[in-house]
């Protein structure tokens, strides 16, 4: 297969190219990183990554993050981040994405663990996450061609915990294996309409 993996140098999309690159052609792409850049916040640069790559048999997106601030101090404004850094940018990649991508191929997009198991300030995290996954399932039964969708919803990686060092109290870390497997089945599996759960 052809596949194209947004995200790729990411702590998330790394996990997916490490579990797919070895028996597929895997096509990274970064906003300043990988094979091909593009910033998928902007429909143009979605179109242009499209158009020099051509047809492809799976798009996987793991981009994105949102605002972290208690709901009674946040702005609309800041609410937003969580919408237009991650949950548009995601969907815009599979309304463009419709004449490359080959019959029975798949999307994968990457949600995320905070609108089932909560953290104080993560209510713009966790509305983007769970937009995406009611899109995944909503989307799933229009889908022409045989072609699937799905989300990965991984909890904090274990190579994130640093970064997330204090945030995620209690919170389980996963392998990148277990993260990766999760993209392995999303693309080489036969589901559609799932959301892939890792904890
Ligand atoms: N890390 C975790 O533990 C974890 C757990 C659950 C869910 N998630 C979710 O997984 C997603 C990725 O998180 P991460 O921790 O892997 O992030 P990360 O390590 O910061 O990596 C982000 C990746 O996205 C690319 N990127 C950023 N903005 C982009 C844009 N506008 N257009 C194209 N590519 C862009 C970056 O490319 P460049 O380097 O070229 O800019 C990089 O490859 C996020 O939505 C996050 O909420 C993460």
């Amino acid at each position: 297969m052809k596949i194209i993996i947004v995200g790729a140098s990411g702590a998330v999309g790394n996990t997916a190219v490490e579990a797919l690159s070895g028996r597929h052609e895997v096509i990274k792409v970064g906003k300043s990183s990988g094979d091909v850049q593009a910033d998928i916040e902007d429909v143009d640069s979605i179109r242009a990554m499209y158009r020099q790559i051509g047809k492809v048999d799976a798009v996987v997106c793991a981009v994105g993050h949102g605002h972290f601030g208690v709901v009674h101090e946040m702005t609309s404004a800041q609410f937003m981040k969580g919408i237009n850094h991650k949950l548009l940018p995601q969907i815009n990649l599979l309304l463009e994405g419709f004449d490359y991508i080959n019959d029975g191929g798949s999307f994968t997009f990457t949600s995320g663990v905070l609108n089932r198991d909560p953290i104080p300030g993560g209510s713009s995290a966790a509305a983007a996450n769970g937009a995406i996954d009611g899109f995944v399932l909503g989307a799933a039964v229009d889908m022409p061609r045989g072609i699937r969708i799905n989300a990965v919803s991984p909890e904090v990686l274990e190579v994130s915990r640093t970064k997330y060092d204090g945030f995620f109290r209690g919170h389980v870390h996963v392998s990148n294996e277990a993260v990766g497997l999760a993209y392995s089945k999303a693309v080489e599996g036969c589901l559609s309409g799932q959301i892939f759960i890792v904890e």
